[in-house]
């Protein structure tokens, strides 16, 4: 028989077999220094790219200020237990009343942690007679959640309306025989390449189709929408999102999450989630902090216009410069570049140590092989230096990279790896 550890020394996984030769600079980087638009890698200073910090609270001041006096006073224990049991408080309340308010649902409640309180909102909805419809492309909190669906599910080609069409009509087939109902998870905005989900064609074919709608908007809330409710906003659907999610590990810069729908809904879901049941609650300094995170959402419409004006500054000085940036919709600025795995170590390398430009870089096998990803997070804390100074560094990489400057660098890594 063999030991239940002999796969893990043979093999570490996709990404894990790059140890070696990634971690420390590819993988688990150390950024240091307060966060903001320009940190520390390696001793020297970069201009940060890759913190999803959109509305640049992280280290403002105000929130600094509240985040330590909420933890003088509470600690980080206080509530103990979960909700249901000893860890709900006023607070807890107030800001879910005030988070249903902002993304206009009638009712919220809140997560612990965005992925595993997605994983548990899937779960809780769906019960073995019902059909889950997904993007292929969705963010592993949601592939994680359909895991433990016992029924059925198929998923749709990315964004692709005839893909969601053909298969609204094979989960409605499917759901009149097993008797159960239909749940459509899409995201608000697509994290890798910035799409935004097709809601508003989603939500139209709910004249079609009966189904319930998830989504989940964790790039877009506090960036997209009037008001800064998000992706269904942006889109003039956010009232035919049947549940709806958002992470405040980014725009709010902190930890925890929340899930909004009808209040009958979240009445069902404060007694059926179990990563909220069987966890702890909430930390009042996450609770405290979070409702100064969103009393400025809410009065500083300055932040998110500072952060358009960065990201129109960077997508359409990438674009006049001859760069493809896929069909972003959001701030997530994606830039594609042609070359082998070596060729992007190379590249980003120079970034970092010769122009001072910290990304991140996304190669093969998230995405197609021959394609290097270089992935930019703009924030209202970046300036329009720091997007001129990227625009000049990505310009003398990509000549770099054409021609052929870091093909004969890694020639001999390229060899060893077989590229
Ligand atoms: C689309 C999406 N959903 C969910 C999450 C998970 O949220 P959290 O970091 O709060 O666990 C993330 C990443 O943070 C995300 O990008």
């Amino acid at each position: 028989m063999r030991d239940l550890f002999d796969k893990i020394y043979a093999d570490k996984g996709p990404l894990g077999k790059w140890a070696d030769m990634a971690e420390g600079y590819f993988v688990f980087p150390k950024l240091e220094g307060p966060i903001s638009n320009r940190m520390k890698f390696q001793g020297k200073e970069v201009i940060t790219w890759s913190i999803n910090d959109y509305l640049g609270l992280a280290n403002r001041p105000e929130v600094r200020k509240v985040d330590a006096e909420a933890a003088a006073e509470y600690g980080s224990a206080y509530p103990m237990g979960a909700r249901m049991m000893s860890g709900h408080t006023d607070l807890h309340e107030q800001l879910q009343n005030e988070l249903a308010a902002f993304v206009k649902k009638e009712a919220t409640y809140l997560l612990n942690f965005g992925y595993q309180g997605m994983v548990s909102t899937i779960d809780a909805l769906v019960s073995k007679d019902d059909v889950i419809v997904y993007d292929v492309d969705a963010h592993a909190c949601i592939i994680d959640g359909v895991r433990l669906h016992a029924g059925k599910r198929f998923t749709y080609r990315h964004n692709d309306m005839e893909s969601i069409d053909k298969n609204l009509m094979r989960a409605t087939k499917m759901a009149e025989k097993t008797g159960g109902g239909i749940l459509l998870i899409s995201e608000g905005v697509f994290g890798m390449r910035g799409e935004q989900g097709r809601l508003k064609e989603i939500v139209a074919l709910k004249k079609k189709y009966n189904f319930r709608l998830f989504v989940d908007d964790a790039h877009g809330f506090g960036t997209l929408g009037k008001t800064g409710a998000g992706a269904g906003e942006e889109q003039g659907v956010q009232a035919d999102i049947d549940v709806y999610f958002a992470t405040f590990a980014k725009s709010m810069a902190s930890t925890g999450a929340f899930i909004a729908a009808d209040q009958e809904i979240i009445d069902y879901l404060k007694y059926n989630l179990r990563s909220q049941m069987f966890a702890k609650s909430l930390q009042m300094q996450l609770v405290v902090g979070a409702l100064k995170r969103l009393d400025m959402l809410r009065t500083m419409p300055e932040l998110k216009e500072k952060l358009w004006e960065n990201v129109n500054a960077l997508q359409n000085g990438l674009k006049d410069r001859g760069f493809d940036i896929g069909t972003t919709q959001s701030c997530v600025t994606p830039v594609y570049l042609k070359g082998s795995i070596p060729e992007a170590m190379a590249l980003v390398k120079d970034l970092r140590e010769n122009h001072g430009v910290f990304c991140s870089i996304v190669v093969y096998p998230v995405i197609p092989k021959g394609l290097i990803l270089l992935r930019l997070i703009p924030t209202a804390s970046h300036t329009l230096e720091d997007v001129a100074e990227t625009l000049e560094a990505f310009s003398a990489i990509r000549e770099k990279l054409e021609s052929g400057v870091y093909k004969r660098l890694t020639a001999a890594m390229a060899a060893e790896m077989g590229e």
